[in-house]
Order: C-alpha cells, then structure tokens, then sequence
C-alpha cells in the first residue's frame, strides 16, 4: 500500500469536516474519492499533503509518517491543489523553472524536463507567455506539468477537471490516465460521477466527512441490485393499463409506445410481458436491461446513510 490512512479526522470549528475515516491507495492505481461540495474532499488532500494537521490519526504515505516526516514524503508527491497556485503575471516556462527551483532541481535537467512536459500537455507554443492569458484548460494542463516536474510517484488533484469545459476535461483525462500507465499512482478528488466511473480503478464515496463506500465502480452498482430496469418498446401503442395490471411493479412511460419497468426479477417481468405481447397480437421492436448508473448509485448510498 503506498498511502494508509486510519481513523482521520479534522474538525474546524463546530464543522466536523472529516470524520474518522479509513482506506489505503495501491500502488499503481487511480483512487477517486468522490463525494458533493462540502463533503470534506479538500480538507482530506490537504492533510494527506502535508498542508495541514490532523485532529487524529494517520496518515502513512511511501512508508513513512506524514504527520511527522512531511518533507520527505513532499519530494515524492505531486499536488495540483483546488486553486492555482500558478502565477499569472510571468509566463509558463517561468513558473516551471520556479518549481524546479522549489525541487532543488539542476537548471539544465529543469529546462528538458520542463521542454518535455510542455511539449506533452501541448503548451509548449505558448511558453513564454504570461499565464493571465491562458485558458482554464491550459492553466490546469501547466499546473500538471508542474505537480510533475520531479517525477513525483504519486500525484494528488484536487477536482482537476472542475471548471473546465468537456473537451478540456478529457484531454486532462487522457493525460491521467497516460500517467497511470507510466507505473505513477493517482489519488484524486471529483464530484463529477462520470469522470470517476470512466477514470478511477476504485472510487471512495464521501458525504459529510464520512466514507460511504469503497469499491470499484462496477461493484458499486452492483450494491443496488434492487434497481434493475428494463425498458420495452413496442411496435405500436399497447394498453399500458393492462400492463400494469399484468405485471404489478412500477412502469414509467417514456414514449408512446416504450415504458421502462423496475424489479428485482426482471425474468419474471420479461416472461410476462412476452406473454401479454402474443396474446394481444403486439410486436416488440426493443428491450433494453438497463444497469444503474454510478449518479444513481451514488445518491442511493448518500441517501441511504
Ligand atoms: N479552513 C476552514 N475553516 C473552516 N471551515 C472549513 C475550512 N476548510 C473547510 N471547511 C469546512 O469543512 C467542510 C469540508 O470542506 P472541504 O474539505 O473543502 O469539502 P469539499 O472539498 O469536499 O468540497 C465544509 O463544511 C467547509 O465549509
Ligand atoms: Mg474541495
């Protein structure tokens, strides 16, 4: 395990913002901690980071003590926080080399690491302006070349893609999951359900300082067994009415001639269905199971704590 987390707790104030929990970070994998604003995702990173203390507990990181030994765990990590820490009045090159500098990395390694990062992110054209003028997508691309310039082994984000429009976000996407495959591992934090399904290998689900759940996405629908739905399409109008009937579970009409119907035997519901469908002569043109998705899950798991 490269990061161990146990009983973690930070309050400030009256606001109990992260609440005694627990998980640990594989090497190798993209971990997702997902949960809405004010959940505690923040705070989390940022004691995991070093930026501040915890209340209680602890926080084990490359096999040592973060709450002890902050600067040696600091060398080996990567951080893009929640907000920039860019700054905008000198250009991108420059605040790469000021990072390496924050590194005690030589000028001449800074400079073909900085050229190769650049080139990667697809920034290196604009590196000798001054960052005020870049794009949102291209301000997060160049705070991830920084987070990266000392070839950190892991990296932490902070809600990377928030803000950012969609074909920003995937680029960013991309590139993580590129990091990935290149042997680094990523802790990140996103409200956004897509992004996690689609990136994270395992995804922590916080609400309210506390973690609801902790799997992988496909076992995070299968929690939810319960809410397996099929939609029907029928050729032409049936008699919703006596489907109703027939059946005797929920249907929500979604057309003229299609409804989508929930239960926890969807094989009893087909076989009815193919029987109501011969006996009054219908045709059906589509059936469709449909699974959960990560949004459903993840407000049936907040809901259900
Ligand atoms: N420095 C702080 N002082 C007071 N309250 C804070 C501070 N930082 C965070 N909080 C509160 O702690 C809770 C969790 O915040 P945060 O970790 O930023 O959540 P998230 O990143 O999931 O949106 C929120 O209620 C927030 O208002
Ligand atoms: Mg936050």
């Amino acid at each position: 395990m490269l990061i161990e987390v146990k009983n973690l707790s930070k309050r400030f104030g009256n606001i109990q913002a992260v609440d005694n929990i627990n998980f640990s970070v594989k090497k190798g994998e993209i971990f997702g901690f997902l949960g809405p604003n004010g959940a505690g995702k923040t705070t989390t990173v940022r004691m995991l980071t070093g930026i501040i203390k915890p209340d209680n507990g602890q926080i084990n990181i490359l096999g040592q003590d973060m709450t002890k030994d902050p600067i040696k765990v600091k060398e080996k990590i990567g951080v893009v926080p929640e907000t920039s820490n860019a700054y905008l009045d000198i250009t991108g090159w420059e605040n790469m080399m000021l990072t390496a500098g924050l590194y005690d990395i030589p000028k001449k390694h800074a400079s073909k690491r900085s050229k190769e990062l650049l080139e990667d992110f697809d920034i290196y054209n604009r590196r000798n302006h001054k960052v005020k003028g870049y794009s949102k997508g291209m301000k997060q691309r160049l705070i991830l070349c920084m987070a990266l310039i000392h070839n950190p082994l892991i990296l932490f984000l902070d809600e990377p893609t928030s803000g950012l429009d969609v074909q920003s976000s995937i680029k960013i996407i991309e590139k993580l999951k590129r990091i990935k495959k290149e042997g680094k591992t990523i802790f990140l934090t996103t409200h956004n359900m897509w992004e996690a399904e689609k990136l994270c290998d395992r995804i922590a689900i916080i609400n309210k300082g506390k973690i609801a759940a902790i799997d992988e996405p496909r076992f995070l629908k299968e929690l939810t067994e319960e809410m397996k739905k099929v939609e029907i399409t029928f050729e032409e109008k049936p008699n919703f009415e006596n489907i109703k009937k027939l059946i005797r579970a929920p249907i929500t009409k979604t057309g003229d001639k299609s409804f989508i119907v929930e239960s926890e035997d969807i094989t009893e519901i087909i076989w009815k269905i193919s029987k109501f469908t011969m006996e009054n002569n219908l045709r059906i043109t589509s059936l469709n199971t449909l699974t959960p998705s990560l949004e459903e899950v993840f407000i049936k798991i907040i809901e259900g704590r």
